[in-house]
């Protein structure tokens, strides 16, 4: 990697070095997108904020099933490419570390993180209905813990459920790059 500030088109490749074409990659991309369009909302940096969702689970296959180390590698190939707060949000979005953070890009990346795994497991429909109506609890199924992931973390940053519900219909579904169904 060349110095400096992390770009969006290196962010990419290294999503497609370290994860290929798998659906973590589509995962990547996808909580990305979330976390640009969250941002706003948050008078957050939209580019930083698609970039460090794009990387966050960049060690997943390189920790070899210690994810005690998940995210703390990540955030190890990336120091000094990033700020500080994104660093610490990468670090913190799994919380088998222990490395705790209630910055609010690091809880937002949580939030994106748990969204991307509703919207694959639950699908895209229930998870919009759900939304609107306040209901997560009904579609999370062996995941309780989302409710609190996505549902308590919005309400604590002031992001309405319904504003989310809007944001999710907007996104392409998740899926590989040339299934047609991820933007470019
Ligand atoms: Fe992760
Ligand atoms: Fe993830």
């Amino acid at each position: 990697m060349t110095g400096g500030r992390l770009s969006l088109a290196e962010a990419e490749r290294l999503v497609t070095e370290r994860l290929g074409e798998t659906p973590r990659a589509a995962h990547s991309r996808f909580v990305g997108l979330v976390m640009q369009q969250l941002a706003p909302a948050l008078d957050a940096d939209p580019l930083l904020w698609r970039i460090v969702g794009l990387v966050h689970d960049l060690d997943y296959f390189a920790v070899a099933g210690d994810w005690s180390r998940h995210g703390l590698v990540a955030s190890e190939w990336l120091a000094g490419r990033l700020p500080r707060d994104a660093l610490e949000a990468i670090m913190a979005h799994d919380h088998r570390t222990g490395v705790q953070s209630a910055a609010a890009m690091a809880e937002m990346l949580r939030l994106a993180d748990g969204l991307a795994v509703l919207d694959e497991h639950a699908g895209r429909d229930r998870t919009i209905v759900a939304l609107r109506e306040g209901v997560l609890e009904t579609i999370t199924g062996s995941r309780p813990f989302l409710v609190e992931i996505i549902g308590g973390t919005a309400v604590r940053h002031g992001v309405a459920l319904s504003s989310l519900a809007t944001l999710l219909a907007d996104l392409p579904r998740q899926g590989p790059p040339d299934g047609g169904s991820m933007a470019p």
